[in-house]
Parts: C-alpha cells; structure tokens; sequence
C-alpha cells in the first residue's frame, strides 16, 4: 500500500494566460476571445457577448494582475513557498495575433521563454495548457471558432510552434482547458457566441468538441515527435455527481449526467467515442461530419494523463424541476450534508476522493489535479495581514481526501490549486473572489496598487510542501 505522496509529486499552483497576464495588447499580441469580457454575473458576461472593444467600457482581462510585467516578483514568491510546477497557459493570440498568421509573433514567443528561464532557474516545472478559455478573436470573427473545421490546422501549428520553441523548456502540456465545459459555456470552451436556445445548439456544440477532439489527438502526435520525453494530458472540469436519492430513476439520471462530462474523457483517454453516446445522438438529431482518418488519429493518440480541476459536488435529480442552473454555474440542488462558499459552490473534500477513485478504475492512466481552491472574499486587517483560515481550512481537507486517494492506489501525479496568486475570476470576472496563498491588491472595477502581500495561508502551504503534504496544520 502506498503510505503517502511520491517523492517526485508535483506541488505547485495554478494561473491561466487571460486571467493574470494582462498587457492585452502589448508586445503584438491580438485580441483573444476573453479580452472581451466584462466584469458581471455568468449570464451577463458569459452570453451577452460583444466582440468590439467599447471605449468607457471596463474589462478585467486587459490588465488583470499585470503577471506580464511583474512575472519576477512573483515566481519569487512562489519559489519561497516552494513550488516544484506552476500549471499556466500560453496566450494564443500572444504566438499567432489573428491565429491564422502565416508567421509567430516573436515577442510572443520571447516572454515565454522569460517566463520558463525564470521558472527553471527555481527548479519550478512549467505545466503548459495550450488554450485556457480564449482563443484568438478573429478566429470568432472570420471562421466562427471551433464550430469550423479549418481551426484544427489553426491549432496544430500553433502547437507544434510552441512544442519546436520550449522543447527544452517545457516537458508536461495540455491540450484544452476543460474541454467537457462546452456545452455549458460555448464561449469559454470553443470561442463560439450559441444560445442554449438555439435550435441547433448541440449540434454546433458536439461538432466543435469533434474539431477539438481531432486538433488533439494532432497534438499529441507532434508533441511525442517534437518532445520524446514529454507528456501530454487532456483536462477537464470534474464533475462529480450524486443521485439525490437512492430512487432507480434518479440513480439512472445521474448516469446520464456523469456521461456528459465523461464522453469526454472517455474519447480522449480510450480514443473512441463510447457506444452509450450514440443514443443521445440520435435523439437529439446530432450528426457528427468526420472526414477519412479521423478515427484513426483518435484512437491512436490518446493523452497520457488526465487532468483535472476539482471545487465541489453537484446532485441529480429525475424530477426536471429539480435541475435548474443557478446563476454561478452550481446545481440548483443542495447536498444537506455539504456546506457551500460564498458563491454557492458545495464544498465535498471525499467526493475528491470518490472522483480521483472513479477515473481512476475507468483509465488505469495518471490523474493530475490542476485546479483546486476556495474563492473568498478576504478581509485585510489594519495591520495588513490576511487570515484566511477558511482556505487553509479547505485545501487541507482536499488534500487529505488526496492523500487517502493516493493510498487506495490511484496514481496521482501533482496537484496545483487555483489561483495561487489572487486573480480575475473565469465566470465573473471578478477581483473579490479570491483563491490565492498572495493577494493583490485590486477591486473588481481596476483600482489598486497591485501590490502583492502574503496571506497565511502562504506560510501553511510552504510547510506542507516541504513535508510532503505530511503536516497539514
Ligand atoms: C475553472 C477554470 O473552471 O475554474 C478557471 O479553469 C477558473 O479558469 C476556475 O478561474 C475558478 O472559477 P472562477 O469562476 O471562480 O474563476
């Protein structure tokens, strides 16, 4: 039995390019699909989308923390806690401005490697995911985003460009951030402005998580030609599940909605799409168009691990009324036994445990946790100190719902949680919600100084990497 975490486990932390970079459009980089996001609730940020930039007009994604310029600084702090990998994303649109560019931008290219040299000189492993959330926005304007089938080869030379300029660099990559987030956020998952409504909304969904699927398996290719000993995972967002009671029909329907995240992965890890899919094609007239070949490159360049992010637990009920989506993005239904954060999301440290065990029977492959963390509204006492209790508090019962997982034999390879430094919020847009060990100082409307100051959880999570996750007080 495995009594605790590998020596070689992979601390560290997780940011994504859009929502700590900033400097939107320094240095050449084009626009991206998130530069275009306000500051508001998923709803209005998320659907009621705009795609030229208006003047007066505040978006948080233009100067977010500014990680673009003060980069340094912070890899410091993050070496102090002592970080073994920092899980980021490489600004499409910093590589390739209009993504279909004939040429790399080459001050792109250059902070990049800034960014790795500096990371490597502390021994901290880059952890590489190729499109978190954004894409570059004329890919939207003049081909419609992943919906079109002419974004794979958009997608591949931008990979290989990146895989053929860090591959010193640079061994452990992602494909697409939670990719299975498609159908609930089109924009976030495949650049594309769908209404649920819209008549032909899975159809568009499924055919662009097909696009993606193919632009995936390609990059897996080429990162094992260009980069022999990297590895190259899938990431999803984790969404575990619990019937809301022990009735069959509702022990039914949360099968089915398991599936609509583990197709996914299922594709992705097994290189097929499952039998079970084909039902729910039929009945929701879902034709998928694939072209001579595709089958082929999926089934043979399967991901070599699994990551993930992991915040809370839903609950699924066979009554439709039941199954109503809240504005944040959570179940409509409660878990009597869980408590929820701030902003209604249900706090499950087993269910961690429950899910790591679950993919982890299913693939038999590595799992990677890349995303985990409470987002909080922190207060900042007179003195300047931030007591953020309630975060130690939850990451170290996520950790050690990990460390059981690790015991009951799941081959785990690190874990990042989110926002190690505090950042722009994915689904709102905000500075308050808070998941980092260092604030910055900012509000949700851009004041600040973007000072950057410890919280005490930056001491606690120090201690728990150097014991190997073994003291977590
Ligand atoms: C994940 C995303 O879904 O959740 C991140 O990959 C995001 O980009 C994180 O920031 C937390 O969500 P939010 O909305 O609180 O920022």
């Amino acid at each position: 039995m495995n009594k605790g975490f590998p020596k070689n486990f992979l601390w560290g932390g997780a940011l994504a390019a859009h929502q700590c970079e900033g400097a939107y459009n320094e240095d050449g980089k084009g626009l991206c699909t998130a530069d275009t996001l306000i500051c508001g609730n998923p709803m209005e940020r998320l659907f009621n989308i705009s795609t030229e930039i208006k003047d007066g007009v505040y978006y948080p994604s233009h100067e977010a923390i500014d990680f673009y310029h003060r980069y340094k600084e912070d890899v410091k702090l993050f070496a102090e806690m002592g970080f073994k990998t920092l899980r980021t994303s490489i600004a499409w649109s910093r590589i390739f401005p209009n993504g279909d560019d004939e040429t790399p931008n080459e001050k792109g290219l250059q902070f990049y490697d800034d960014l790795f040299d500096e990371l490597l000189s502390y021994n901290i492993e880059p952890l590489i995911t190729l499109s978190h959330y954004e894409m570059p926005l004329n890919l939207l304007n003049k081909y419609g985003a992943w919906e079109n089938r002419k974004l794979i080869k958009f997608f591949e030379t931008y990979a290989k460009t990146v895989f053929e300029r860090y591959k010193d660099k640079v061994k452990y990559w992602m494909t697409f951030n939670e990719i299975n987030v498609i159908k609930v956020m089109p924009y976030f998952g495949g650049g594309m402005i769908l209404n649920y409504q819209e008549p032909d909304f899975l159809q568009k969904v499924y055919q662009a998580a097909h696009h993606q699927f193919v632009a995936s398996s390609l990059a897996v290719k080429a990162c094992h030609e260009i980069i022999p000993d990297g590895k190259i995972g899938m990431m999803m967002a984790g969404m575990l599940s619990y019937p809301k009671t022990c009735h069959p029909e509702d022990v039914l329907k949360n099968v089915e909605m398991e599936r609509n995240s583990l197709f996914f992965s299922d594709v992705m890890m097994r290189g097929y799409y499952p039998a079970y899919i084909n039902r729910y094609f039929d009945e929701n007239n879902i034709d998928i168009k694939m072209e001579d070949g595709d089958i082929e490159l999926l089934k043979k360049y399967t991901t070599d691990y699994l990551a993930f992010s992991y915040y809370m637990s839903s609950v699924t009920s066979a009554d439709p009324e039941d199954n109503k989506m809240t504005g944040n993005f959570a179940m409509g239904i409660s878990n009597p036994y869980l408590d929820t954060s701030e902003w209604g999301w249900q706090i499950d440290p087993t269910g961690l445990r429950v899910y790591l065990n679950q993919l982890y029977d299913r693939y038999q492959k590595p799992l990677f946790i890349v995303e985990n963390g409470l987002g909080a509204n922190d207060t900042v006492k007179e003195d300047g100190t931030i007591e953020d209790n309630y975060r130690i508090e939850y990451l170290k019962k996520h950790i050690e719902a990990m460390k059981e997982a690790v015991k009951d034999g799941v081959d785990l390879m690190g874990y990042t949680p989110w926002g190690c430094i505090d950042l722009v919020s994915a689904s709102t847009g905000e500075m308050k919600k808070r998941y980092g060990f260092i604030y910055v100082d900012k509000d949700n409307y851009g004041n600040g100084t973007l000072k950057r100051g410890k919280k005490k959880s930056f001491d606690w999570y120090k201690k728990v990497i150097a014991t190997n996750g073994e003291d977590l007080e």
